[in-house]
């Protein structure tokens, strides 16, 4: 029997084990680093980093994010130092931590998104890779991949071809069906599916009568977005039999218990680790706190426990 003092946080997650069911969300941790003077990085369940495209890129013009009620607009343009540059100088750092690293990767064409998931295979320190599909595919005038479900499997089966690495491929809320994308996601060989990535949206300064961001609109991102989010993570955990990662507005540990009740396996904290750098920390011994205080050995039997 577990030690009631200390409770199994432990998850596996498309083959990755993971010490606990916290992790980083893309975009919001840097290159990880950035974050070590706040909390020991290794207490972390798993690490996502910035997405990684196979050039570097610049981002958009500013400003670049604004704050709204209860969430922010980010209109960042997948800014990045490009997946060699990654492996070089990013990379042998994350290695050392000893914890699961996966890295979020990008393309503009389904050409771009293998070759920087061949890059990537193989690399001493990378545990999988989490394809974000929420990108405009150029071929298609812009439409994100993740918004056609065959064209999100197309995806995935490019990148299966290319490396045996665990992939998770997040998914765009701003489809109509998305228990479709993740079906067919999950067909072509993902061994687990994230969501949410940002929802679009918008804001004006009323003085210049402009957008409030560089770009007309980007994505919204924090508490706001959590009850949509919620509900989403809990109709693809009826859809599909891979575990599904939760994300949306996570700020506490009550936030993440949602989530793990409706079915998530594990969860990543974006937004909140602007607002609280320790955030994913005190989650994480938030989740210690609330299994104690009810004498249960295990999250596993949160994990999928809602009632109907
Ligand atoms: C500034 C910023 C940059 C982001 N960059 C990425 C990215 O590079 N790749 C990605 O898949 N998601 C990216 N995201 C989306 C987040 O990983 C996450 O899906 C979203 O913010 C919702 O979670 P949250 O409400 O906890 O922040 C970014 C979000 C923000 C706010």
């Amino acid at each position: 029997m577990n030690n009631p003092i200390s409770p199994d946080l432990s998850v596996t997650v498309a083959g990755i084990r993971m010490k606990n069911p916290v992790l980083t969300a893309s975009g919001t941790f840097g290159y990880g680093r950035e974050y070590a003077p706040y909390f020991d990085l290794r207490e972390l369940g798993a690490l996502v980093t910035k997405g990684i495209s196979l050039e570097p890129m610049a981002g958009n013009p500013p400003p670049r994010i604004c704050e709204t009620p209860s969430g922010m607009l980010n209109a960042i343009g997948l800014q990045n130092v490009g997946v060699e540059a990654f492996l070089q100088d990013k990379l042998p750092y994350l290695a050392e931590l000893g914890i699961p690293i996966i890295v979020n990767i990008l393309g503009h064409s389904l050409k771009e998104y293998a070759e920087v998931a061949r890059r990537l295979d193989g690399q001493k320190g990378v545990a999988g890779l989490e394809i974000n599909i929420s990108c405009p595919n150029v071929a298609r005038g812009g439409l994100s991949f993740g918004a056609d479900p065959r064209l999100a499997a197309r995806v995935v089966s490019r990148v299966r071809a290319v490396t045996r690495l665990p992939l998770i491929t997040k998914l765009t809320p701003q489809v109509t069906d998305i228990c479709r994308v993740a079906r067919a996601v999950e067909e072509a060989g993902s061994d687990a599916v994230s969501l949410i990535n940002t929802i679009p949206g918008m804001a004006v300064d009323i003085q210049t009568r402009r957008s409030r961001l560089g770009r007309i609109n980007g994505g919204l991102s924090g508490p706001a977005i959590k009850p949509v989010a919620l509900r989403l993570v809990y109709q693809v955990c009826q859809a599909v039999s891979v575990p599904v990662i939760g994300l949306g507005g996570i700020r506490t540990a009550e936030d993440a218990l949602e989530f793990f009740i409706v079915g998530a396996r594990a969860v990543q904290v974006g937004t909140a680790n602007f607002i609280r750098p320790r955030a994913a920390s005190e989650i994480i011994a938030g989740l210690r706190d609330f299994l104690i205080a009810r004498g249960e050995a295990s999250l596993k039997r949160v994990i999928g426990s809602i009632g109907v």
